[in-house]
């Protein structure tokens, strides 16, 4: 069988699952939908699909089994609620909004017709988050410190509140993510922000420092701190401390310190193509190995909404209590 799959959005993260996907012998990409003309063109050109400006138009021609929404982050809403109303299995780039409600909305939608999802938290899929995974289970992680300390990204969206969520929401997403997945859910979250003028991009209205202190419901505690101040990648991981073990994990390595030296491993595979090909098995009827689907990133987006909501408030926020009300 093989899967017909189209994409919302033709950009950056969506040629980089294009180029696995055409590894896939059982997968045919065929349409791309994308409002900006030039760039929907030259990503059809490149692999020889169909091009629209419009989604619904590509949906209704199309037919597709299958679609990757690659949108900004502003542009979520619209393609995942056609997409569910058409009963297409989906897998959508993080963040899944930047709002609490669009993502409720569509997680319920998703919900009711019990559609195969999968959000790209890939950091789940790196071999080295399950080597900690191992280590962490007989020693569980007290103190959490998480980093994104980098550089600002290129897209234009990138650097506006409105259209992004700020780095919070759109990047360090995925250590948020992260340390869900290796310490468990938060029960609260006190974050604060900083924003001052910056002349290189007169347009940026996001903080452009930030650190979430987080109390985990297993007792752990921590912080996760972002910046995109830098000119390159400086630190983005995060560090888990137990009793007699640290553990620092990053998209390319993984460090055990149990008191014999720091022994630093890198990370091995491709955590792009295992999440790729998980999608496509499970719609096409193989055992549904997905790492994150929906429902999953939806608890990642309420943490980082509360986030959000705490830093711009300035008060702690209790998830269970109140964070789908962000
Ligand atoms: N998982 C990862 O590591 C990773 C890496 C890079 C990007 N991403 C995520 O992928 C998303 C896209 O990032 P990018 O770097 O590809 O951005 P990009 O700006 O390069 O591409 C986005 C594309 O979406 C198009 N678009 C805008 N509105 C649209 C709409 N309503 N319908 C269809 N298309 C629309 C734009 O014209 C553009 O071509 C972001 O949320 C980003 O965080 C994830």
């Amino acid at each position: 069988m093989t899967l017909r799959i189209g994409f919302i959005g033709g950009g950056g993260i969506a040629s980089r699952h294009a180029a696995t996907l055409a590894q896939f012998d059982d997968v045919e990409m065929v349409a791309v939908a994308d409002p900006d003309r030039t760039r929907a063109e030259a990503f059809a050109a490149d692999r020889a699909l169909v091009s629209y400006d419009d989604h619904e138009e590509m949906l209704a021609r199309e037919r597709p089994d299958a679609v990757y929404v690659c949108t900004p982050p502003f542009a979520h809403g619209a393609p995942e609620l056609a997409l569910a109303a058409r009963g297409i299995p989906f897998f959508v780039e993080k963040p899944i909004a930047t709002d609490p409600d669009t993502a409720e909305a569509i997680g319920a939608a998703v919900e009711r017709q019990r559609l195969v999802t999968g959000v790209g938290y890939h950091w789940r899929y790196l071999d080295t988050t399950e080597e900690a995974a191992r280590h962490l289970r007989s020693r569980p992680p007290r103190l959490v410190t998480g980093y994104w300390l980098d550089a600002t990204p290129p897209p234009a969206w990138w650097i506006s509140e409105s259209r992004s969520g700020g780095q919070m929401v759109e990047q360090t997403t995925h250590i948020f993510d992260l340390a869900r997945v290796l310490v468990g859910e938060v029960s609260e979250v006190y974050a604060i922000a900083g924003r001052t003028p910056r002349p290189d991009y007169p347009a940026c209205d996001i903080a452009e420092a930030s650190t979430a202190a987080l109390r985990f419901a297993g007792g752990a505690v921590g912080t996760i701190s972002s910046t995109c101040l830098l000119h390159w990648p400086h630190r983005i991981g995060l560090h888990l401390f137990a009793d007699g073990l640290a553990i620092e994990l990053s998209e390319f390595e993984l460090m055990v310190d149990v008191g014999q030296g720091r022994p630093v491993r890198p990370a091995t595979g491709d955590p792009f193509l295992r999440e790729d090909r998980d999608f496509v098995d499970a719609v096409l009827g193989r055992p549904n190995r997905i790492r994150a689907p929906y429902a999953e990133a939806l608890k990642t987006h309420r943490l980082t909404m509360a986030a959000a909501r705490s830093a711009r408030e300035g008060r702690p926020i209790r998830l269970d209590a109140e964070a789908r009300h962000g």
